[in-house]
């Protein structure tokens, strides 16, 4: 990184992502984060030495959702193992993450770990070890951000009464045999998941371990094997922004996971985490201003993988 200290970076993305505001919308057809102010900014870096910087509203709790994935799936790695990837494939999948079009051609098999039917997937496979895999989940953020984290009901109450494009999913793996659950316990449980309340400095907390070859500063413990980091950096950097992965690629050049309640989890692998919330999305579930922020975070400190 570049001479500029990083609250100074900070206050120049700031600056930079102005004018991107009002371009996106709101998720809205999870009812209750459609009212979600669209001005919300918060960012906040965590460096794998110990160093924590925040701007904005980085304390401010915010719907998680898709960024769960990744917890879901390092927990399933590391408690369950491979077995995940003869459910679920390694590739990006091209098409928005709650489609069903590739799943019904390809036998029920997912695409990846974090479009919505392979999230799915991971849920099933974490009920072999739990009866409450959101808990498990939340618990695990929560170890790894040093916090104890809540489930926000009412956004959880809210997708569940929406989540006819899920339950389709489901249902479309339990008939291919991908998951092994009911699928409206599969699809009830992924909405708890989803309803995971942090914030953008716990984010950052919380992901470190995938800057600091698989060990948590914060919970001063090895949480993945270096091997796993790697892998799990690298599903990141090809599937963890969906369909805009290359796009996002191109801008940020960074492993990056993204939700639709406005937040985005980069990895600069072995320097530091950047976490940023900013509710309105593109049109592929991204938030813009993230997006923006990110890319002016990697070009302002020349922290590109690529
Ligand atoms: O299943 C859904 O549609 C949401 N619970 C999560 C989707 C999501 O966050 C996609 N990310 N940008």
């Amino acid at each position: 990184m570049k001479a500029l200290s990083i609250p100074d970076v900070l206050a120049e993305v700031a600056v930079l992502v102005k004018p991107h505001f009002g371009k996106g919308r709101p998720a809205d057809y999870i009812p209750s984060l459609a009212a979600v102010p669209g001005s919300k900014f918060g960012m906040a870096v965590r460096t794998v030495d110990g160093g924590e910087h925040v701007i904005g509203d980085a304390d401010e709790g915010f719907s998680v959702q898709s960024i769960t994935k990744v917890f879901a799936l390092g927990l399933a790695l590391n408690r369950i193992g491979d077995e995940i990837w003869t459910r679920v494939g390694k590739e990006p999948s091209g098409t928005p993450f709650n489609h069903l079009s590739l799943l019904e051609a390809e036998d029920g098999v997912p695409r990846n770990p974090f479009i919505n039917a392979g999230a799915m997937a991971v849920v099933d496979v974490l009920m072999k070890v739990t009866k409450d895999p959101a808990a498990l989940v939340r618990d695990f953020a929560g170890f790894l951000c040093g916090e104890r984290l809540e489930i926000d009901p009412t956004v959880a109450a809210s997708e569940l009464a929406n989540a006819w494009q899920n339950r389709a999913i489901a249902s479309l793996m339990r008939g291919q045999g991908t998951i092994e659950h009911d699928p409206e316990a599969v699809v009830a449980a992924y909405c708890r998941q989803c309803a995971l309340t942090m914030s953008c400095r716990q984010l950052a907390r919380a992901f470190l371990p995938l800057a600091a070859g698989g060990f948590s500063p914060v919970a001063q413990e090895t949480i993945f094997p270096e091997r796993l980091t790697r892998r799990l950096n690298a599903l990141l950097l090809t599937c963890g922004i969906y369909d805009s992965v290359g796009n996002f690629a191109y801008r940020v050049g960074l492993p990056a996971k993204s939700g639709v309640g406005g937040g985005v989890v980069a990895v600069i692998p072995g320097k530091a985490t950047v976490a940023v919330w900013s509710p309105e999305l593109d049109r592929f579930g991204t938030s813009v201003v993230g997006t923006a922020a990110l890319e002016a975070f990697s070009q302002i400190t020349n922290c590109s993988v690529l």
